[in-house]
């Protein structure tokens, strides 16, 4: 269950995460020549108007784990930041959820216009695939490796991911509208690409594959507790920590964990998929383990 105070040492961890994965952004991701300015003032204006920066937060604890240098990876933490906020920007839109905040700014096309918002969010998918195909990333590690890390990444961002997630979200699975529904929904919807940021650096880095299994078991888990939190925060968090609107899954046909189960049992299987996660990273040494540990205990106990 979300509480208003988070252990200093676990914001502390994500703070310098995030503050390192912000500097990597701004000299990733920046106005080329070719781009339309306004295009890139819009997709800008979503990128860097916050965010928990938690998906390439994932991969950079990976890649020091792994004991690899992180420069290396750049394009990759840019990347699924620029995957992650092309679907906030399109699930923002009047077709989707129809929402006015996000990232405590205006929505994207509440900004700049609808035909603007697409275009930019279609822009952020596109670029992604660029950045994990551009020369100066690609040399840095085995080509196959790099296929792999791209197949991991555009299958968590598509049909059997992300996008059709997001399509179930919006018109059911024509399932029952059951815990089991739910659960598929949220795994496709949030957890994959929250876990294929586990999986492409490693991937990306030639780990055996025992190692990835696990880190793959870890992703699945806080991506379930992530999406869980996020419903729960729908109802007891507050729109100025969250940046967004809450109270707004009420009014819609969406499931939410929170609908389904109710708020104490929500909570509950977060706290459950957290340990899960925990359980898995047991295969590792408890010194590389603890940032992994910090981050599944965020990932319940956050406010926003
Ligand atoms: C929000 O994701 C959308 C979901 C997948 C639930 P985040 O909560 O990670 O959003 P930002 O990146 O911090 O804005
Ligand atoms: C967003 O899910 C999930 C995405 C894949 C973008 P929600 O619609 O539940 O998330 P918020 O509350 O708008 O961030
Ligand atoms: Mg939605
Ligand atoms: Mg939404």
């Amino acid at each position: 269950m979300p509480v208003s105070t988070e252990p200093r040492t676990m914001i502390d961890f994500i703070e310098a995460q995030r503050g390192r994965i912000e500097v990597v952004l701004k000299k990733v991701l920046h106005h080329r020549e070719t781009w339309p300015q306004a295009l890139t003032d819009a997709a800008a204006h979503s990128l860097f108007a916050g965010g928990k920066r938690l998906r390439p937060v994932l991969a950079l604890t990976v890649v020091e784990m792994l004991g690899r240098d992180y420069v290396k990876y750049e394009n990759l933490f840019a990347a699924l930041e620029c995957i992650h906020t092309y679907s906030l920007i399109h699930d923002d839109l009047p077709a989707m959820d129809n929402d006015e905040l996000r990232r405590g700014s205006p929505t994207c096309h509440k900004k700049f216009g609808e035909a603007a918002a697409i275009l930019a969010g279609d822009g952020l998918l596109t670029l992604a695939f660029e950045l994990l195909s551009e020369d100066s990333f690609v040399k840095n590690f085995q080509p196959e490796h790099v296929v792999q890390c791209i197949r991991h990444v555009s299958v968590a961002a598509g049909f059997s991911g992300m996008v059709g997630g997001q399509y179930y979200d919006i018109h059911g699975t024509g399932g029952a509208r059951d815990e089991k529904q739910l659960l598929k929904i949220h795994a496709m919807k949030t957890a994959r690409l929250l876990s294929a940021s586990v999986a492409a650096p490693a991937v990306l880095s030639g780990v055996h594959e025992i190692i990835l299994a696990k880190l793959v078991e870890y992703g699945d888990a806080i991506g379930l507790a992530f999406q869980i939190c996020d419903d729960i925060l729908n109802v007891v968090g507050s729109k100025e920590n969250m940046g967004k609107p809450v109270g707004s899954d009420d009014g819609r046909e969406t499931l939410t964990y929170p609908k389904v189960v109710g708020l104490d049992k929500s909570a509950a299987k977060a706290r459950e998929l957290c340990e899960q996660a925990k359980k898995a990273m047991e295969a590792f040494p408890a010194e590389k383990r603890q940032p992994f540990d910090l981050l599944a205990e965020f990932i319940i106990e956050r406010v926003k």
